[in-house]
């Protein structure tokens, strides 16, 4: 997919990572000039841009601490202009070790809680005032297939998430009448550095109970969940608003089994 995204300024949150950095290459692709924000160094993605021919500049902050958002959104519009699409895509889980909800710790909740769900309504709020400013923007935000439907053993994941989906349907709700549009991408199980092991390992277990939920039979790639964040992001989705693509090889759509 190509589309036309020449001067226009495009953030993505947590752009060092494996989704974050696909869309913030994507973008920078179709003619955006990205800001790319990580809680950790931006750098290694603005210098993939970069060697690709697009604009970036890198902002190191961590979206749950909301001066630092505040500051960081400030310090793009006068670096690079007025922002036209903000990607909330920096989000983190309790990785391999799944805690029943009675067990679960207070700081990994509170942890998980403030970057998932409080980092994405910081950054909209910050940019949000903005654009209704201008009457124009876009927002995207990235939230999961545990958004949309329950799992066991991450309530705070699948907590955030859900409440990232409802937020973007009630922020869309708001800002509509400014012309401003926000959605969702709903990511199924995609491969990166850290779960290749699992997905190319025949010996892994959990391989095959992960494999058999996917009726596409096998995990998305990075690349899919930026196109879907670039076509939102796009003119072509002027009518679109509210919405939550689901990305996810068929995961969400039912009950597919055989029994
Ligand atoms: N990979 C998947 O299968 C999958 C599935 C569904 C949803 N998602 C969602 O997609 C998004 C990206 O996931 P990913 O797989 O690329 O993960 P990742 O761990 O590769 O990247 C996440 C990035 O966010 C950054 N980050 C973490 N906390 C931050 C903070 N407080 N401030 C700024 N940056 C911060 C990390 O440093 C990292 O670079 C997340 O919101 C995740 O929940 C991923």
């Amino acid at each position: 997919m190509k589309v036309d995204l020449k001067d226009r300024i495009a953030v993505v949150t947590g752009a060092a990572g494996a989704i974050g950095r696909s869309t913030a290459l994507m973008l920078a692709e179709n003619g955006a000039t990205v800001a790319v924000n990580d809680l950790h160094d931006p750098e290694a993605t603005c210098a993939a841009i970069r060697e690709r021919g697009g604009k970036a500049r890198g902002y190191t902050a961590d979206v749950s601490d909301v001066s630092a958002v505040n500051s960081m959104i400030s310090a793009i519009e006068s670096d690079l202009g007025p922002i036209d699409i903000m990607v909330n895509n920096a989000g983190i889980n309790v990785g391999k070790n799944r805690v029943p909800i009675h067990e679960f710790p207070d700081a990994d909740w509170h942890k998980i809680i403030r970057v998932d769900l409080d980092g994405v309504f910081f950054c909209s709020r910050a940019v949000s005032a903005r654009m209704i400013g201008r009457r124009k923007g876009t927002i995207i935000n990235i939230t999961s297939v545990f958004g949309i439907v329950p799992a066991r053993l991450q309530c705070a994941y699948t907590a955030a998430k859900a409440g990232v989906a409802n937020f973007t349907r009630s922020h869309a709700l708001e800002v509509g009448q400014y012309g401003i549009r926000v959605n969702g991408v709903a990511p199924g199980s995609i491969l990166t550095e850290g779960t290749k092991s699992m997905f190319y390992s025949p010996e892994n277990k959990q391989r095959d109970s992960m494999l058999s939920h996917i009726p596409l039979g096998a995990p998305g790639e990075t690349e899919d969940i930026a196109a879907a964040v670039l076509y939102l992001a796009s003119d072509d989705a002027k009518y679109v608003t509210g919405h939550i693509l689901v990305v996810d090889g068929g995961w969400t759509a039912g009950y597919h089994r055989d029994w």
